[in-house]
């Protein structure tokens, strides 16, 4: 059977598309109220469903909000795409999620399809490659024109709507916690080399090791993996670490995983601190300190800032959110 358009049921009702267009937009018209009735009895009785597509031609919006996401398989992007398109959907919206899994050309290629999709807004989580394209994705932001609000990874040198945590402070709360409980030669399996996030929390824990005399070569980089957690505790319980900060969780759980097959027992032979607070991090066997980077937060913050730049096009805001150091059973009491 025929899909009934708008121009079918101008037809019907002797009135023009456009006027059918505002009626069932509910756009003000001049329109009587007895054709307007006539027009949604039309639409009902022959089934009609607008065209997004069209619609969006019509009204310039299409209701649809953006995500990009470096990683789905880590919780921490997956408990944060939940809120968002929770926060979304509470505003009428639909949200369309895409994956870049940390790679640039996916950055790219994912705004160009979301924007040809005509999503009115973005929230973008960039690759962590992205910190070797920043030029060009800067340029590319300024051509798409649209409303976007940078998540949890973001430029020094950008002016944009973002909201990221201090991620300085964040290595530094759970550096300083273990030299407070008499560690010193503190282990640190590092973000990725040429991310923000992984230099200034990397700079938060040298802080911390410089401020107190203590050795500033017991870290290596990871990549936010499970695998490289796994692989590079290794070299660090060879240099005699007593304890361990990791730059997510994890990576984290990929070290416990090596520690445990190494039978290097946690905490009583190296206490361990992660990052992130996922979800499993309170469940695990022996539960796993970390400093919280409250995804739902980031997620609520980030979708209001959002609305704020769809209702006012100049506004710029950062936000900076606090960490926070969760203490669980990973830690020996001295
Ligand atoms: O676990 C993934 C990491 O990358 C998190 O620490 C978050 O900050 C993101 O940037």
């Amino acid at each position: 059977m025929k899909k009934i358009t708008i121009k079918d049921i101008a037809r019907m009702a002797e009135v023009s598309p456009t006027t059918v267009s505002l009626v069932l937009n509910k756009k003000p018209s001049r329109i009587s109220e007895e054709k307007k009735e006539l027009i949604y009895k039309l639409a009902k009785q022959y089934g009609y469903t607008p065209n997004l597509n069209a619609r969006g031609l019509v009204s310039n919006k299409t209701n649809m909000i953006g995500l990009i996401i470096p990683d789905i398989e880590n919780p921490f992007f997956a408990s944060l795409a939940k809120v968002i398109e929770e926060e979304v959907d509470k505003r009428g919206q639909s949200l369309i999620l895409l994956n870049t899994n940390d790679s640039y050309e996916k950055d790219i290629s994912g705004l160009r399809l979301l924007n040809m999709r005509g999503v009115d807004a973005f929230l973008i989580v960039f690759s962590n490659e992205a910190y070797s394209h920043e030029k060009e994705l800067k340029e590319l932001l300024a051509e798409l024109n649209k409303p976007f609000v940078l998540l949890d990874r973001t430029f020094d040198t950008i002016n944009c709507n973002q909201v990221i945590f201090d991620n300085h402070k964040g290595q530094m709360l759970a550096t300083e916690f273990l030299v407070d409980k008499g560690f010193k030669n503190i282990g640190y399996i590092a973000a990725p080399e040429h991310s923000l996030n992984g230099e200034k929390r990397l700079m938060g824990y040298l802080d911390v090791m410089k401020r107190n005399n203590f050795p500033t070569n017991l870290f290596v980089y990871g990549n936010y993996r499970f695998d490289s957690g796994y692989e590079l505790v290794e070299e660090l319980v060879k240099k005699d670490i007593d304890s361990l900060v990791i730059a997510n969780d994890v990576m984290a759980y990929g070290a416990l995983k090596k520690l445990n097959e190494l039978g290097i027992m946690v905490p009583d032979d190296i206490s361990v601190i992660g990052y992130d607070d996922l979800i499993y991090s309170s469940m695990s066997l022996t539960s796993l300190s970390t400093v919280r980077q409250d995804q739902s937060h980031l997620g609520r913050i980030g979708v209001e800032l959002l609305y704020k730049n769809i209702r006012e096009k100049t506004h710029i805001e950062k936000i900076i959110l606090e960490p926070e150091l969760i203490i669980r059973k990973s830690i020996k009491e001295k």
